[in-house]
C-alpha cells in the first residue's frame, strides 16, 4: 500500500477513512478520483414494479432462456446424433446428412439469443448516462484499485441487475449450458476411448492387415458396390496413377463388409506405376516394398490429412491440393515442400501367383498426421 493511502496525502484519504466509507461513498470516491463526472443518469424504470418493466425484464429471461435450450439441444445432438457416413439411398441417410445442420443450428442459435439477451438488458434495463472523464497517464494507484471494484459493485445495482433475479437465473442457466457446450466440443474427441480393443485397437492398424492368413488384394473402385476389380500391372500405363482399396475373398458378395473396407479413413492408397528407368531412393528397411515401377503410398497427407492424389508424372511429385505439400515419388514420396513433415507410408506390395497385386502387410508406420482417426463401431 502506498504512503498516500495510509497517511491520507495529496488529499486522497487514508486507509481508516476508506475503511469506514459505505460502498456508495467508495463507487462514488472512484468518479471523483478519476474525473468522472456524471452529466446525467436516469433509470428506465424509477418506479420499481411496472407491467412495463415486468414486459422487459421477462423479454430478456425469455432470450436468456432460448440461449439456454438451445445449448442444451446442441449438447445432446453433438452426442446422440447418428454422425457416421451413410451412402445416399441407403436408410438413415437423411437423419446422418442432417447431423452438421442440426449441430451448427443449435450451437449458432445459443450464442445469438445470448446475445441478443446482452444487448437487451443493456437497451431495456441500464439506466441512460452520460458520464465525462479526464483521460490520465500512467498506472492507477492503490486507492484507485481498492475503489474500482465498489464502483463495479454499485454499477450493478444502478443497472437493476443486482434484484432481477429472473434474469440473474436465466442468465446464469445460459452462460451455464454454453460453457458445457463449449467443454463438449473440446472434449467430443475422446469421449470414446480409441485403446478399448487393446493390440486390435483400429489405431494401432489399418484394412490392409492380413487377418486369418487371408490375402489382402489391392482392388480398384468402380463406382458400383459389389463389382469386385482387382488390379493387375497390366491395368496401368507406365506414369499412371490409381486408388486402391482392401479386398478380401471372405468379403465378396457382402456390400456392407466391401463399404466398410473402402469408407474408411485411413484406407486409400496411391498405387504409382513410375516411369521405366526411374531412380528411387527407398528407405532403409523398405528396399522391397515395391514391385518394379509400382510403389504403393498412403494416400492420406501426413500433414492435415488430406487425400493427395495429385500425380506428376514429368517430375514425380505427388501434391496435396490443401495445402500444397509435394512428396517426391524418387524419395520415397519425402516431402520436399510445404508443411507436411513426414513421408507418405509405404505399402509393401507384390504380385501373386494369380497375377494380382497384393499388401504383403499392413503399413509399418501410422497413417496420415497421427492418432486421429475415430474408433470404428461395430
Ligand atoms: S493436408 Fe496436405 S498439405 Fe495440409
Amino acid at each position: 500500500m502506498s504512503s498516500d493511502v495510509t497517511t491520507g496525502q495529496g488529499g486522497r484519504p487514508s486507509r481508516e477513512e476508506l475503511d469506514a466509507m459505505s460502498p456508495e461513498e467508495l463507487a462514488r470516491l472512484a468518479g471523483d478520483l478519476d474525473d468522472v463526472e456524471v452529466v446525467h443518469n436516469t433509470p428506465q424504470y424509477p418506479i420499481e414494479g411496472t407491467r412495463a418493466e415486468k414486459r422487459a425484464e421477462r423479454s430478456v429471461a425469455l432470450w436468456f432462456a432460448i440461449s439456454a435450450l438451445s445449448g442444451l439441444a446442441f449438447v445432446v445432438a453433438f452426442i446422440a446424433w447418428p454422425w457416421e457416413y451413410v451412402n445416399v439411398g441407403e436408410p438413415g441417410h437423411e437423419i446422418y446428412s442432417l447431423y452438421t445442420p442440426v449441430v451448427g443450428l443449435t450451437f449458432g442459435l445459443s450464442i445469438l439469443a445470448l446475445g441478443i439477451a446482452v444487448v437487451q438488458a443493456v437497451k431495456k434495463l441500464f439506466p441512460a448516462e452520460v458520464s465525462v472523464q479526464q483521460r490520465h497517464d500512467g498506472p492507477s494507484d492503490d486507492v484507485d484499485r481498492r475503489t474500482i471494484l465498489a464502483q463495479l459493485a454499485d454499477t450493478g445495482q444502478k443497472t437493476t441487475l443486482g434484484r432481477r433475479k429472473l434474469i440473474q437465473r436465466t442468465a446464469g442457466l445460459a452462460a451455464g449450458v454454453l460453457g458445457i457446450g463449449t467443454g463438449v466440443i473440446a472434449l467430443g474427441g475422446i469421449i470414446r476411448d480409441p485403446w478399448a480393443a487393446g493390440e486390435d485397437a483400429p489405431l494401432w492398424h489399418t484394412g490392409w492387415r492380413p487377418e486369418n492368413g487371408e490375402t489382402v488384394y489391392l482392388r480398384s473402385d468402380t463406382g458400383i458396390v459389389g463389382e469386385i476389380a482387382r488390379v493387375r500391372p497390366e491395368d496401368m500405363e507406365p506414369g499412371s496413377m490409381m486408388t486402391v482399396f482392401p479386398f478380401r475373398e471372405s468379403e465378396r458378395g457382402n456390400e456392407e463388409e466391401l463399404l466398410h473396407a473402402q469408407r474408411a479413413s485411413d484406407a486409400p492408397v496411391m498405387l504409382i506405376r513410375l516411369r521405366p528407368g526411374t531412380e528411387v531412393t527407398p528407405r532403409p528397411g523398405q528396399e522391397n516394398f515395391n514391385y518394379g515401377d509400382f510403389y504403393a503410398w498412403s494416400k492420406v497427407c501426413t500433414h492435415l490429412g488430406c487425400p493427395t492424389s495429385l500425380y506428376q508424372a514429368q517430375d514425380n511429385r505427388i501434391l496435396c491440393p490443401c495445402h500444397q505439400s509435394q512428396f517426391l515419388a524418387t524419395e520415397d514420396a519425402e516431402p520436399v515442400f510445404g508443411p507436411a513433415a513426414r513421408p507418405l507410408p509405404q505399402l509393401p506390395i507384390r504380385v501373386n501367383e494369380e497375377g494380382y497385386f497384393v499388401a504383403e502387410s499392413d503399413f509399418v508406420e501410422p497413417v496420415g498426421p497421427a492418432f486421429w482417426e475415430r474408433p470404428k463401431t461395430t
